[in-house]
């Protein structure tokens, strides 16, 4: 059975005692959920307050994750993180290939995959996001497109390294909008993704992968989204800053 998963990305939010508050609340009250083992919540807060975050979670569910790392171990890189440095401090996952990332900071399936590589190989998971424009949706190429960002950064590992990685499709259209995918949309792109996973990997890795759905998912549509055959769980923006809105999205899960 696969992995279902909630990830909170903060973006570039919060200080350091609001993300303290944040994270011990969040531990705390999801005490009050029954979340198996089975299923993981998964907290990105801005780097400099990983650790604190870390030690503020005590809930044996609760992951915590960097929002970005470079491709290289270390150098001259002034104001990067490494994958070493995370490891070194425990963490659990990494966010590569954000769509924030990819634009304003020109990530690309090249250096995603350099850094992809450089995650995996320092012992964190990764999760992965791909989505297209608003443009590419309207002009019908945005299955070409998440697949290419998929198979170009991706599809070099193994089976065994994909173990490591969590997909998230992430509509650009629908980050920080309002406006979400609607469940079938969700839907129709994480079963093409899987499907695509099929063809490369076989049916057993594409079955166990876990595929998030990220874009304006909210508590009152998580229901209906992670309802889906294919979708496995969210990465949640706004909506995981505050502790009620990020709690009634995982009580979805
Ligand atoms: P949002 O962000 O939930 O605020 O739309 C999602 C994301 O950027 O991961």
């Amino acid at each position: 059975m696969r992995k279902k998963i909630v990830a909170g990305n903060w973006k570039m939010n919060k200080n350091w005692a609001e993300a303290q508050q944040l994270a011990a609340a969040i531990s705390e009250q999801l005490h009050t959920l029954a979340v198996d083992q089975n299923k993981e919540v998964v907290l990105c807060p801005p780097s400099p307050f990983l650790l604190t975050v870390k030690k503020a979670t005590t809930h044996p569910q609760i992951k915590v994750g960097a929002q970005n790392c470079h491709q290289k171990d270390s150098g001259a890189f002034t104001g990067e993180v490494s994958a070493p440095m995370l490891q070194s401090l425990g963490m659990d996952y990494v966010i590569l290939g954000h769509s924030e990332r990819r634009a304003y900071f020109a990530e690309d399936n090249t250096s995603l995959k350099e850094k992809t590589d450089n995650a995996l190989n320092n012992g964190l998971k990764v999760i992965f996001c791909c989505g297209e424009q608003l443009e590419q949706r309207e002009a019908s190429t945005h299955f070409d497109l998440v697949h290419r960002q998929l198979s170009e950064a991706l599809f070099h590992l193994t089976a065994e390294q994909l173990q490591a990685v969590v997909i998230a499709y992430e509509p650009v259209w629908a980050i920080g909008t309002g406006k979400t995918a609607s469940p079938e949309q969700a839907e129709e792109m994480h079963a093409s993704i899987r499907q695509l996973l099929k063809e490369k990997y076989g049916e057993k890795t594409a079955e166990e992968m876990t595929i998030l759905y990220g874009g304006s998912c909210k508590p009152h549509n998580a229901e209906a989204i992670f309802g889906q055959k294919n979708v496995d769980g969210g990465l949640i923006g706004g909506a995981a800053l505050k502790v009620d809105s990020f709690l009634g999205i995982i009580e979805h899960l």
